[in-house]
């Protein structure tokens, strides 16, 4: 099986840039399921319903988050419905929505970390160790986007799911790292994706906000940044056990202006 992740969509240019690299891209690699961070795909922070029903018909099938899921709240009958759409998984208890789903035979699960991100979340580890024991017979193909700042905990995580987990792949940072590798257990790692957003930008908001506000110290407002779009993702390759058996990263980028 072939799973092609995607790191964070950014507002529309991140969308756009989906619908434009997504179709053909599935077709030349043969993907089989596409798993994107939608966190940040409505107008650069939160998700809409519309939002993801728009991610759907380029052709994911199925939309992780993170720390942001709740800035658009009008997303909430979506998180409690069958959609596969999921909020992570070590949330409180009693948090409205589901923390895993499973679409064309994969379990996806969204799992957000603690250092230097929210230490509110319960401990991540032992929340997939409950989760992989609830599930009594785990399906055998399992991928965790594990939302978190530090490369330290997303790498960590990979080694803690080593063999019990078809891939961990990390999102929040935005920035893709070059450490995708399947480690001995056969779970596919890498530290962070990256992102689908604008090039020129920080992280894909407006430079020029950013920058204001590291001069400034005021949380102004910060725009979805401009100009051509990177699209970062990772494609798995799993053996029909559910072992990955590959992960390269699939860089592509945009020539439209955002
Ligand atoms: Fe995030």
């Amino acid at each position: 099986m072939k799973i092609l992740c995607i790191g964070d969509i950014i507002g529309k240019p991140g969308r756009r840039a989906v619908m434009e690299i997504l179709p053909a891209l599935k077709l030349g690699l043969g993907v089989d399921v596409v798993i994107a961070n939608g966190e940040n795909s409505a107008g650069g922070i939160g998700l809409t319903p519309d939002v993801a029903e728009e991610l759907f018909s380029y052709g994911v099938d199925a939309i992780t988050s993170g720390n942001h899921i709740w800035s658009q709240m009008e997303i909430l009958p979506m998180l409690e419905g069958d959609a596969p759409v999921v909020r992570p998984l070590n949330f409180p208890p009693d948090v409205p929505g589901k923390g895993y789903t499973s679409v064309k035979g994969v379990l996806v699960v969204s799992l957000m970390g603690r250092t230097f991100i929210n230490n509110l979340v319960d401990c991540p580890f032992r929340a997939m160790d409950r989760l992989l024991d609830e599930l009594k017979t785990p399906p055998k193909h399992i991928i965790v986007d594990f939302h978190a700042e530090a490369t330290s905990e997303k790498q960590a995580m990979g080694w803690y799911l080593d063999g019990r987990v078809t891939g961990v792949v990390g999102t929040h940072t935005h920035v893709g790292t070059v450490d995708a590798r399947v480690l001995p257990g056969g779970t596919a790692s890498v530290s962070d994706i990256g992102m689908v957003g604008p090039w020129e930008s920080i992280i894909g908001d407006n430079k020029d906000d950013v920058l204001k506000r590291f001069l400034t110290g005021i949380p102004n407002r910060l725009a979805v940044g401009k100009g051509r779009v990177t699209f970062n993702s990772v494609l798995i390759t799993t053996d029909a056990g559910g072992r990955a058996i590959g992960i390269e990263r699939v860089d592509r980028e945009t020539a439209a202006l955002a």
